[in-house]
């Protein structure tokens, strides 16, 4: 390791510019300083031997405890017996019970405290829709509030770090895990996984961000290279991180798998040293993602702080580098302080997390069905949906609608309470552990609770014929379509799995009066669009998700959600014809035992992710980014601006149809030559014929462009074209203002 570096890594600990952590925090009068020369206390008072000790988690958990016996390619780490004091959870760290330092326990993640089935046997928690689902909602209220119930239950269960605030951009909608992450909008997604991070921290539990930077595709994710230029990657991926860290604070950075640029990410200088503790003036700890250290020297020499379990344990070394004089001791000691710190900064050493605490499952679970409500976006509706007291005979067609709704999977999977369901009939029960499952809220259940008038006859899809006759018999035909994900595994194209598009066109043939209701964690495309009636897409939505549907289906809750994610018309209008890299044979749920020839992927839209590729391609997708249909309708007038340093835009919203509603007036600006870029938005409920004024200024972040040789952000003078509008793909009151240069160094 090089002195530059040494030194650029400590001063960055010392600096004072752009602290997140100035604030304080969850009411607690800890000061920035106090905080500070707690922590320094803390470290200084502990030998090299316990600061090296903070350094390396294992696995808190252990698939022995499985029982069965297990395949070679799982990984030793998983393996291992569970270490003492470990309570199930994906990381562990011992105490260090002399100087009173907690027992570090990391458990997975952002939609709910995660068990991917063998962590915590029996343990449940509350599913919340997922994150592509809260993204939709468009409210950083909601996202505390999902993050304030991951918090207080990880608190309540023992767990005192959270590997939740999943941020990578949708680049690819073909990518698994899409549904943990926040949509393609680098404004909305660091906006609310900052509030995600908030919400659980405010409980003293520690959030993660990740996973730093381009892990946005699944395919090759242990070994492939993401391509992209300096502005690039800081106007998109890393503005998420950005906001999301300015806003969230969050103790810790899990860097990501994949290569950014030619250097695995949790060894590179230009993430971590470069960008994040030295442009940003992060102060907290980064943490690599499990298995994805690949040496000692070069990630400790770009600023990795702790390794998670993994078979090749590189920073067992730590102590002979030291000993050698190859690794300073003030490394050592700036990596203990920075966990040191973060823990102390959220109040985790005054406010203990232990297993057993109360957790109040009714007021979450309904909490959980009205954030799945917010986040459900209704696409499509010819006047078919509510449904009304003439809809007197309804089928509900679909694959275990009668059982409950669909869920992600991988190590965000949650076991609700009340259990669930998986779709792997005689699996054994390691493959089990990953198969599709389904949360014990049924929607057929929750549809005749909310139409007792009706009679809803249910059937399971599997026979399109059958189901197309039963659909001729009915006032109204509801069929419920799902698409699993789970970590590890994407997908060749858009299409609904199991021959649901031919069971839709069947149904829609049969009865024109027919509603999709979709379960999914990603765009899908709809070759039976014109046929149907409806369209609600409802994501993976959770705990009551059930109950959910049935609310906005019937009309008790209107429709609220708006796209995160662009959906396109077909996959030969994204930027790439297929994933890279993409191979059927290795679409192995994680990626457990499946080695891939590094490839590298080309980003060549560069910032213009999703709907601002769209913008330059000059295609339409099938449905925009910011699209959400209600049950009422919206006016725009009455346009005003105010321009200079800042860019203010009002306008007057009205509703004009007979229900009450909430739109989501939306601001895109377009810097001079650029695309138009989400700015802002304001988010109204009102009553019919209610008007009110709105008022959006843009955040003047995405005001401003990456230079990249003068490594500034810039703003130049000129004119910036704007809309107001109910979708990046629908504007409504056009504009252009004058704004004046400016330019900027640092982080926001
Ligand atoms: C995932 C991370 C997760 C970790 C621990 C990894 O495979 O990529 O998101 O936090 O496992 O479960």
């Amino acid at each position: 390791m090089t002195a530059a570096v040494i030194s650029l890594l400590l001063s960055s600990t010392a600096s004072t510019h752009q602290r997140a952590d100035t604030r304080q925090r969850s009411g607690d009068a800890q000061s920035a300083d106090s905080i500070d020369a707690r922590a320094a206390a803390l470290v200084d008072a502990m030998t090299l031997e316990e600061q090296i000790s903070l350094l390396r988690s294992k696995s808190g958990a252990s698939l022995l405890d499985l029982g069965i016996p297990l395949p070679p390619y799982i990984p030793e780490a998983m393996r291992a017996p569970k270490p003492a004091g470990a309570i199930g959870t994906a990381g562990f760290v011992p105490a260090i019970e002399r100087v009173r330092f907690p027992a570090l326990h990391l458990a997975d993640a952002g939609l709910g405290v995660a068990d991917i089935g063998f962590l915590r046997p029996g343990d449940q928690a509350t599913a919340l829709p997922s994150s592509l689902s809260l993204a939709a909602t468009f409210d950083p209220a909601a996202a505390e509030a999902a993050g304030g119930i991951v918090g207080t239950e990880a608190f309540a269960k023992g767990i005192n770090v959270q590997l939740a605030g999943g941020v990578n951009l949708a680049r690819e909608p073909r990518n698994g895990r899409n549904f943990e992450y926040f949509g393609e909008d680098p404004l909305l997604a660091g906006l609310l996984v900052g509030e995600q991070i908030r919400g659980i921290q405010r409980n003293h539990v520690a959030s993660t961000i990740k996973h730093f930077a381009l892990n946005a595709q699944e395919s090759g994710r242990f070994v492939h290279d993401a391509r992209i230029g300096d502005a690039a990657i800081r106007e998109s991926d890393l503005l998420a991180f950005e906001i999301g860290i300015k806003r969230g604070d969050p103790a810790s950075v899990m860097c990501a798998y994949n290569k950014v640029n030619g250097a695995y990410a949790c060894e590179s200088q230009y993430l971590i040293a470069g960008v994040l503790k030295g442009d940003w003036g992060y102060r907290g700890w980064v943490m690599s993602d499990w298995g994805a250290v690949h040496s000692l020297e070069a990630s400790v020499g770009a600023g990795l702080d702790q390794q998670s379990p993994q078979d090749k344990d590189y920073f067992a070394g730590i102590a002979a580098a030291v000993a050698q004089g190859t690794l300073p001791r003030a490394r050592v000691r700036d990596m203990a302080y920075r966990i040191v710190r973060a823990m102390v900064a959220v109040g985790a050493l005054d406010y203990r997390a232990r297993p057993g605490g109360t957790i109040d499952r009714e007021t979450h679970a309904r909490r959980a069905q009205e954030l799945a409500e917010a986040g459900m976006v209704l696409l499509k509706n010819d006047g078919l949906l509510p449904l009304t007291r003439s809809d007197r005979r309804i089928a509900l067609i679909g694959r275990h609608a009668d059982k409950g709704v669909l869920a992600g999977g991988g190590s965000s999977q949650v076991i609700p309470y009340g259990g669930l369901y998986r779709d792997a009939p005689g699996a054994n029960p390691l493959s089990a552990l990953l198969a599709p499952s389904y949360g014990l809220s049924s929607p057929l259940e929750a549809l005749r609770k909310a139409l007792p008038g009706a009679e809803i006859v249910f059937d399971d899809g599997s026979d399109p014929a059958r189901a197309a006759a039963l659909a001729k018999s009915v006032d109204v035909a509801l069929v419920v379509a799902g698409k699993p994900e789970v970590e590890g595994v994407d997908h060749a194209d858009l299409s609904l799995p199991y021959g649901q598009d031919a069971l839709i066109a069947a149904v829609a043939g049969a009865n024109p009066r027919t509603a999709v209701v979709l379960e999914t964690g990603n765009p899908i495309v709809m070759p039976w669009l014109d046929k149907v009636g409806a369209v609600l897409e409802a994501w993976f939505p959770g705990q009551r998700g059930g109950e959910a549907i049935a609310a906005i289906l019937s009309g008790a809750s209107e429709p609220r959600g708006r796209l995160p994610i662009s959906f396109p018309a077909s996959t030969d209008q994204l930027p790439r014809k297929t994933v890279t890299g993409y191979d059927p044979a290795k679409q192995r749920p994680l990626g457990i035992g499946v080695t891939y020839e590094p490839f590298a992927i080309d980003y060549s839209e560069g910032s213009d992710v999703g709907y601002r590729w769209f913008e330059k391609a000059g295609a339409k997708p099938l449905f925009p980014f910011g699209h959400g249909l209600t049950y009422t309708s919206f006016g725009y007038s009455g346009l005003r601006f105010n321009a200079g340093e800042a860019l203010t835009v009002r306008a007057r919203i009205t509703n004009t149809g007979r229900r009450p509603g909430t739109e989501v007036a939306q601001l895109y600006v377009a810097p001079p030559g650029r695309t138009h870029r989400l700015a802002g938005w304001a988010k109204v409920t009102l009553a019919p014929g209610e008007s009110r004024e709105i008022s959006i200024t843009a955040d003047p972040w995405l005001l401003l462009s990456f230079d990249e040789r003068a490594r500034r952000w810039v703003r130049p003078a000129g004119a910036y074209r704007f809309f107001v509008g109910k979708s990046a793909g629908e504007p409504m009151l056009r504009g252009s203002a004058g704004m004046t240069a400016a330019s900027q160094a640092k982080a926001r």
